[in-house]
């Protein structure tokens, strides 16, 4: 049997918070946990070429880039089962991009919400606007293309991926589709009459059998992932590290006492005793949400709050509770953060094996894909 190849990644942007613990670091871990390694290989990536779609002074991109390895690193992300290791590590990265990007269609680019909300943010009225279009760049329009490669340098079978990347991964299939077409199917089609299924001869090389990428699968998040974890000052907006207050989210790095202010001052609302609505209450059940992600039972939020005690309870003492139990999944989390920031030489010493790892699957299938294509 075919291993299974599971990828995902993340942008270097510091400290996580608890939104993308609960929402998808976390779930990285279980992902870990259950891989059976005779069967499974695991690459997660800190895509700080990504992150250049944002550009910042070097010094700061290096700090958050280390921030974000010791980040993973502490909450058990563990390079000796998990491939963890820095895009710009790994050269192949870009090629591959380059090579997709050759026969990806700028129409289908164009289409695609992330661009297409970063064109209205920069300039709503007029989008014929010439000088407005020229501002935006060619990095961020390619995005997608980048992270098809990311999924496809390693050959993975699986992406686990919230509900705001499914289009991503989409496009990353359309790659799988073009690049199969271009470089992976007999040039002459006469032969075994249409179609491509045809048996007999004519049938493809070996070369391109090897090549040939598979479409990746979407592994959807488990039952006890937060689907949306929300900012602590505004319950309609998602916990999200471009919130311009600190206060809106907490930080896997907080201290308890830094979480029980935090979390002391939630936006809630006046009505009363706590209960669970989401809709009428977001305040109120973003707090039960928090700890139904954390509840070692997986107790669905209602059930949760009544075997607690917590139905019908003052807001402050639902906010007393929901403190001490985030502080008690993050406090080990923060005090291993610590100590691999403390650390007297490069964090980087921590993936040196793990990078040579993803460095070689890359090659080796780097390989693949230019034999295939004449190169
Ligand atoms: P941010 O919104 O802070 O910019 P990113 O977009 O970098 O976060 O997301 C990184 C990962 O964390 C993604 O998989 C995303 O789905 C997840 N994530 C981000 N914010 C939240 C949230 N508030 N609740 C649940 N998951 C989240
Ligand atoms: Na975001």
């Amino acid at each position: 049997t075919p291993r299974k190849v599971i990828f995902s990644g993340i942008q270097p942007t510091g400290v996580p918070h608890l939104g993308n613990y609960l929402g998808a670091l976390r779930e990285w871990k279980r992902l870990q946990d259950e891989a059976d390694p005779a069967t499974t290989d695991l690459f997660f990536c800190i895509v700080d070429l990504h992150a250049l779609t944002i550009p910042r002074p070097g010094k700061e991109l290096k700090a958050a880039r280390d921030e974000m390895l010791a980040a993973l690193l502490a909450l058990g992300i563990d390079p000796g089962k998990s491939t963890l290791y820095f895009q710009s590590d790994v050269k192949e990265h870009a090629e591959l991009m380059w090579i997709l990007a050759c026969t990806s269609s700028v129409g289908y680019l164009s289409r695609m919400t992330q661009w297409k909300s970063k064109l209205q943010l920069a300039d709503t009225a007029s989008l014929t606007d010439p000088e407005a279009r020229a501002s935006l760049k060619l990095g961020l329009f390619s995005y997608p293309v980048l992270q098809a490669a990311d999924i496809l340098l390693h050959r993975a079978t699986h992406v686990p991926v919230g509900d705001d990347q499914r289009q991503h991964l989409e496009f990353a299939r359309e790659c799988v589709t073009n690049f199969n077409h271009a470089y992976c199917t007999p040039a002459d089609p006469a032969k075994g009459g249409g179609g491509g299924g045809g048996g007999g001869g004519g049938g493809p090389s070996r070369a391109m059998r090897e090549a040939a990428m598979v479409p990746p699968e979407m592994i959807l998040p488990s039952r006890g992932a937060a689907k949306r974890i929300m900012s602590l000052t505004a319950p309609d907006k998602k916990m999200s590290k471009s919130d311009p207050a600190p206060r809106s989210r907490i930080l896997l790095t907080d201290d308890a006492a830094t979480i029980r202010r935090k979390i002391r001052g939630a936006v809630t609302d006046g009505l009363g005793p706590a209960s669970y609505d989401p809709v009428g209450r977001p305040g109120v059940a973003n707090l039960v949400h928090m700890v139904a992600a954390l509840d070692p039972r997986g107790r669905d939020p209602a059930t949760l709050m009544k075997e607690e005690g917590l139905e019908g309870c003052q807001l402050a003492d639902l906010k007393e509770f929901v403190s001490d139990k985030v502080s008690e999944e993050l406090t080990p989390i923060r005090e291993r953060f610590e100590s691999y920031m403390s650390m007297p030489w490069d964090i980087k010493i921590e993936i040196e094996k793990s990078t040579e790892v993803a460095q070689k699957s890359a090659a080796r299938n780097m390989r693949l894909y230019k034999e295939a294509m004449g190169l």
